[in-house]
């Protein structure tokens, strides 16, 4: 593992949605690396409705410096799958909550890839976990970042330690 000196400028993580509407999800996303200062570009782009301009971004992320990309979508979710069929970068897909069905038929078409091209699916509107196996991934080969996210980890278990001191509390003033 080495040390990270990662250009701030040069974004390593493409965050992309379907539409604008999508944006109050895939923003957590954002904030989660913003947080732990790791550089990325974020677009609306659709599988659908700029197919072309999804085929120049898919190919031309890696060369472009992109290690990983976000993908979240609604509905006929298709833009995480066909990112995933035009690059070697993983794709972590974000199911985004549709009106009509939930989020349901976004969950089931992110996640039911056909074998060979992976993408890695998270819960629905859960963006802040994509941006966190993100980081997790990147950590592999960065030092600095590994230990942020160690960092961040016993934070949570702190957190959690904290819950059960809450409860007990509740049960003396019962008692
Ligand atoms: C999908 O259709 C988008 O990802 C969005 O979740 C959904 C609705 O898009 P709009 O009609 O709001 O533009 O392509």
């Amino acid at each position: 593992m080495t040390q990270t000196t990662s250009d701030q400028s040069r974004p390593i993580v493409g965050i992309i949605m379907g539409s604008d509407s999508d944006f109050d999800i895939m923003k957590e996303a954002s904030t989660v690396l913003e947080d732990f200062a790791v550089p990325f570009e974020i677009s609306v782009i659709s599988a659908h409705r700029t197919p072309h301009d999804l085929e120049v971004y898919a190919t031309s992320a890696q060369e472009r410096g992109l290690k990983i990309i976000i993908a979240g979508a609604g509905g006929a979710a298709h833009l995480p799958g066909v990112t995933a069929a035009m690059t070697l970068l993983p794709v972590i897909g974000v199911p985004v909550f549709s009106k009509k069905l939930s989020g349901v038929d976004s969950l089931y078409s992110i996640v039911q890839m056909p074998s060979g091209i992976p993408v890695a699916t998270v819960g629905i509107d859960n963006a802040r976990n994509a941006a966190l196996l993100a980081l997790q991934i990147l950590a592999l080969s960065d030092e600095v970042l590994m230990q942020a996210m160690q960092a961040f980890r016993h934070g949570l278990a702190e957190e959690s330690r904290l819950k059960n001191e809450n409860i007990r509390r509740k049960l003396r003033a019962k008692s």
